[in-house]
């Protein structure tokens, strides 16, 4: 890649993720990498910024990274922990602070002519998040602003590209974040923002025909984000040596099958339908355990994708749509710094002796950054926009076991839903949104008729990962159409309840 790079390193701040997007939205590519397990060679970025830490610098177990290679050498912006760390142990002071510095505040000091704080104003909001406080700045170090309770909320070390800061402008609270890393990383540190969204299409598509030459490669698609514009990428380099496999277990959405798979015919995308319902609803027979019902789901689509997989002749690769979220080392914030990679397979791992080698185009990429990959591609926004939909699909929104009745109830209740989110324009407010069919039957009246009938629940969440969610506040007209609708279109379901659980403690999905 011929674009400048800027270095994260993580000192195990919640918000790390936030601040290499920060970044990249700058147009500037940026790694996470753990404090203390530098890339090899530094030399190759061109600046280096160090993210926050829930640890204190005056604990014992302070993590305390040699900054020898880089201090003084480069370009270097230290946040929250990072500004902390540069006082403590470079002859300045931290201490435990007295008031409570969580949250907004105000800058009520700023530093006249200083590039590094070009266009950020006194009454700047910002964002603190730090119990220590730093009570005087280290050797060489220069105040440039201040917060009403936080005198030293930024500073420099004068002979030096290093700056610190106390607040956090990742996060968007802070107004001029984004403004403050563009005049460090642009303006101070001559980082050329040249790394948009066509320039990765393109250096994408070079190297994949660089490395896959004339090779053929497989991959599962699902319907999702990120499995199709990793398929798009490779159809731009490959062409019909990509062999995609879009496989039905029965437990898509309603009419998902085949309205998916002419979109990506229409995408000129050498693609292959595969029917495994049965296969599927056999294979979850009398399966009520949720993790049992995972377990059969993926076993099944390895062997469907095998068979299918092996119906291609000479095939080398296996394309797979991981992102960077999922091959993030991450350091632990307890029990001291751990890397643990996360292993991600969207097709659950094939059988060793298909001995395929592995190809992960959007490696490098943020959910949201995939999405602009697409778009850039010209990619339906429709597609790009969907839902997360989880593997299992249906199985795991049908509480106990699986019936072809059961699944068919639940996708009509499904789509009367989310067609009404499109509808009502609300789709797109919402992360990701569902029906579940309870395995309760509750009484109820329909003209004279006394019925005894399924209840299913609504679930409509917030997010930016999943990892966290709320509840979607849907306006109360929506609600009562919506299930009006539900009740009157759907044969078998009497009643619909809408989930107002969090994440945590509540899951996204009930099983
Ligand atoms: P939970 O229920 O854990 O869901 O709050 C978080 C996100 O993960 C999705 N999810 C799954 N995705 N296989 C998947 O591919 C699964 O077994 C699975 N379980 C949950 C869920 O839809 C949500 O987006």
């Amino acid at each position: 890649m011929q674009h400048d790079k800027v270095l994260i390193l993580d000192f195990g701040s919640q918000y790390t993720q936030l601040i290499a997007r920060r970044v990249r939205e700058l147009n500037i590519y940026s790694e996470i990498h753990p404090f203390n397990k530098p890339p090899k060679n530094v030399d190759d970025y061109k600046a280096v910024i160090l993210s926050g830490s829930p640890m204190s610098v005056r604990s014992e177990d302070a993590f305390h990274p040699d900054l020898s290679e880089i201090r003084g050498k480069k370009p270097m912006l230290a946040v929250c922990y990072g500004a902390q760390y540069l006082a403590h142990f470079s002859g300045g002071e931290v201490a435990e602070s007295n008031t409570r510095e969580y949250g907004r505040a105000n800058l009520s000091f700023v530093e006249d002519n200083e590039a590094f704080l070009e266009g950020i104003q006194v009454g700047s909001q910002v964002w603190m998040s730090h119990s220590d406080t730093i009570k005087q700045l280290p050797e060489n170090g220069k105040l440039l602003a201040s917060t009403h309770d936080v005198q030293n909320a930024a500073y420099k070390i004068e002979g030096e590209t290093t700056y610190a800061i106390q607040f956090h402008p990742e996060v968007y609270h802070s107004t001029d974040g984004k403004q403050l890393l563009e005049n460090f990383l642009v303006n101070i540190a001559n980082v050329n923002p040249d790394w948009t969204p066509n320039a990765f299409v393109q250096e994408t598509v070079d190297d994949l025909q660089a490395k896959l030459g004339g090779d053929k490669v497989v991959l599962g698609l699902s319907g999702g984000v990120d499995s199709s514009v990793a398929a798009m990428l490779l159809h731009k380099a490959i062409g019909k040596n990509l062999y995609c496999i879009f496989v039905n277990n029965g437990l898509l959405r309603k009419n998902e099958f085949t309205d998916v798979l002419e979109q990506y015919k229409g995408m000129g995308l050498n693609v292959k339908g595969v029917d495994a319902s049965a296969r599927f609803l056999d294979a979850l027979a009398g399966l009520s355990d949720p993790e049992l019902k995972r377990k059969a789901i993926g076993k099944t689509f390895i062997e469907v994708f095998d068979d299918e997989a092996h119906l291609i002749q000479d095939v080398k690769w296996l394309a797979q749509g991981t992102i960077y979220p999922d091959v993030i080392e991450s350091v632990s914030a307890t029990g001291g710094p751990s890397a643990t990679i996360k292993s991600h397979h969207n097709v659950g791992g094939l059988p060793d002796y298909m001995k395929l080698q592995i190809v992960e185009p959007l490696r490098a990429l943020f959910k949201d950054e995939v999405r602009r990959v697409g778009a850039s591609m010209d990619m339906d926004k429709d597609l790009l926009g969907r839902h997360p939909f989880p593997g299992p699909g249906l199985a795991i929104r049908i509480l106990g076991d699986i019936t072809a009745e059961k699944v068919q109830i639940l996708q009509d209740v499904d789509a009367v839903f989310i067609n009404g989110l499109r509808e009502s324009g609300l789709y797109d407010k919402v992360w990701q949104a569902g029906a579940i069919l309870l395995p309760v039957n509750s009484v109820g009246v329909m003209g004279d008729e006394r019925t005894y009938e399924k209840c299913v629940a609504l679930r409509a969440v917030e997010s930016t990962d999943g990892m966290t969610a709320d509840w979607v506040n849907l306006p109360y007209e929506f609600l009562q159409k919506t299930s009006n609708d539900i009740i009157n279109k759907v044969k078998g379901v009497n009643r619909v309840v809408y989930d107002i659980s969090s994440k945590p403690p509540a899951t996204i999905e009930w099983e």
